[in-house]
């Protein structure tokens, strides 16, 4: 049954996605931080969106950037202090701005207090909060089983003082949560209250199809995904979470759902099921690759068919969250268009837009990355030691211990995929470490920051940040695009050049066509657009648009309403 307070405002709301590490430091330490956010409100609020995804920012050693969490209800001392967010939210509130928090149980940090007690004895109250089995072998030296982690490596890691293993599907230093255990879930209820009492608007829900494990942890195919990816008992823990404590305020969540289909985000997101209210598929990233050591080449035809079909298959039956970027993916630009570093500024910019008319206008919750609104691009490292993310950093060791031939083209690999492309700090201005900072920033800054910059950008009525405003003020409160069908048109549903697909509710019609190309593609303007008598050019990215053109310009996008 729908609680009477929610209004379900994620289904109109923009969201910015802030990796506060990289955002904007504050206090001259190099490193992002809440002031920093402070200080960069108005330039949120000026951008339109509705609400901020805040990564995490709880109190945490950082071996995996806060995503390793030790005190869920402090926050990180680089990062600031509880009245410096509580400042932070009220900053927000008062532009009309809500805080998604990330919420981070699949796992904790090994030196949070329950994993430390849970270490010292087999029985300490604490040992059932996480996973702890005997090794196999004689000697009990090998792992009880073959699940890999997602950083490399067995994901099992010996501990000398009880001489068991302990389970960390991420890094040794981020032990998995048992949530078969009913004093961890009546935790997580606790902390999910917590940070809701003191105003946070909802969650997005690290790794959240790994938090059921199948019994027994037997050896599952492969890296072993098969034994805790939507495992047998997810659906009844969300089911919980949301009726103890989620359902009863107004407050969104998005679960981060590797490995999900169609099918499954209907148990996940369906209204009247009461789990989430939305995921992030990974099909159109990875095409479901586990992990994402080799990437996939980027086909066109293929992305529109994973878009169409997660349209198609969520319509009035779940809820699609849109993103092409987030902290752990390249940037867009780089990834669908053109990885050179190089790349023409127009095409860059033309392309940055294109990519978001083709994303945003899709039905769903749109979330924006720090940086993609100004079209920032992959770094620019190129020494082993720029490399910064516990990710890359495990895949090089790896590399190096096993194929060191193979260290070139890992690095070349890396420069396409790590997840330290969307962490470079955020370019603010031409200004020394492109504003970010007046110290030395923990990672480097991409090199392109004296012409790709927000400064620049604000200045350029050209520019994509300019065009991101538009976009995001006319796709606010429409109708249409929040709840109306949505259909490639069939005349281009071969095409590998042209993506163009019509959205429609109440007799009201939205057409949208992206060219993914560098050159001119032959079109049928009267065919699409009807002789241009049937509507108006609500957004492009050229100066003029011809509704009747037989061509299409290089990445041009049309809005037509
Ligand atoms: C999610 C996060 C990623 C993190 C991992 C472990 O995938 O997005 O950054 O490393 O979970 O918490
Ligand atoms: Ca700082």
């Amino acid at each position: 049954m729908a609680n009477p307070v929610k209004t379900r405002w994620y289904k109109d709301a923009f969201i910015y996605q802030i990796y506060p590490r990289s955002f904007c430091d504050g206090n001259g330490d190099g490193i992002g931080d809440i002031r920093g956010i402070i200080s960069r409100l108005d330039y949120l609020e000026e951008l339109g969106i509705t609400a901020v995804w805040l990564s995490p920012c709880y109190k945490s050693p950082n071996d995996d950037n806060g995503y390793d969490i030790s005190d869920y209800r402090d926050i990180m001392d680089e990062f600031g202090t509880l009245d410096d967010w509580k400042e932070m939210v009220k900053g927000m509130h008062d532009r009309g701005i809500k805080l998604v928090m990330d919420l981070v149980v699949n796992h904790t940090s090994d030196e949070h207090e329950w994993f430390k007690e849970s270490r010292k004895s087999k029985d300490n109250p604490y040992r059932g909060y996480y996973f702890w089995k005997k090794g196999r072998g004689k000697d009990g030296k090998k792992p009880p089983n073959n699940w890999i982690s997602r950083f490399g490596g067995s994901a099992w890691e010996y501990d000398e003082t009880t001489e068991e293993f302990y389970l960390h599907l991420f890094s040794k230093k981020q032990p998995d949560l048992n949530w078969d255990n009913p004093k961890v879930r009546k935790e997580v209820q606790d902390l999910v209250k917590y940070w809701l009492d003191l105003g946070c608007d909802g969650f997005r829900c690290d790794v959240i199809t790994y938090i059921s494990k199948v019994e027994g942890l037997p050896n599952g195919k492969l890296l072993g995904d098969d034994m805790f990816t939507h495992g047998p008992n997810i659906h009844k823990y969300l089911n919980e979470l949301n009726r103890e404590v989620l359902s009863k305020y107004d407050c969104m969540t998005v679960g981060e759902a590797a490995g999900v289909t169609v099918e499954q985000a209907i148990l996940y997101t369906g209204e009247e099921r009461d789990e989430l209210d939305t995921v992030f598929q990974f099909e159109q990233q990875t095409g479901n690759a586990i992990m994402q050591i080799i990437p996939l080449k980027v086909n066109h035809k293929r992305t529109k068919a994973i878009f169409s079909k997660w349209q198609k298959g969520l319509y009035g039956k779940g809820w699609n969250s849109l993103y092409l970027e987030n902290h752990d993916q390249p940037r867009c630009v780089s990834r669908y268009i053109n990885d050179n570093p190089d790349m023409d500024d127009g095409l860059r910019k033309l392309s940055a837009k294109m990519l978001a008319v083709m994303i945003y206008f899709q039905q769903g919750t749109p979330y924006v990355y720090q940086g993609q609104e100004i079209g920032m691009t992959n770094t620019t490292f190129r020494d082993e030691s720029d490399h910064v993310d516990i990710m890359s950093r495990n895949a090089l060791k790896i590399v190096k211990k096993y194929a060191p031939f193979l260290k070139g083209f890992a690095m070349k690999t890396l420069q396409k995929i790590s997840r330290d492309n969307a962490r470079t700090p955020m370019q603010w201005s031409a200004e020394k470490n492109a504003g970010f900072s007046a110290a030395e920033p923990w990672i480097k800054v991409n090199e392109n920051y004296t012409s790709i910059n927000v400064e620049e950008a604000k200045n350029d009525p050209d520019s994509v940040l300019n065009f991101f405003k538009k976009l995001i003020a006319l796709r606010k409160g429409n109708e249409i695009v929040i709840n109306g069908t949505y259909d490639e048109l069939p005349i281009y549903a071969e095409s590998r050049k042209i993506y163009a697909y019509e959205r429609v509710w109440k007799g009201k019609k939205l057409t949208v066509v992206c060219n993914f190309c560098a050159e001119d593609v032959p079109f049928d303007g009267k065919a699409v657009f009807g002789n241009g008598a049937r509507g108006r050019v609500l957004l492009s990215n050229y100066a003029e648009t011809d509704l009747n053109a037989e061509t299409l310009r290089p990445y041009e996008c049309i809005v037509v309403g």
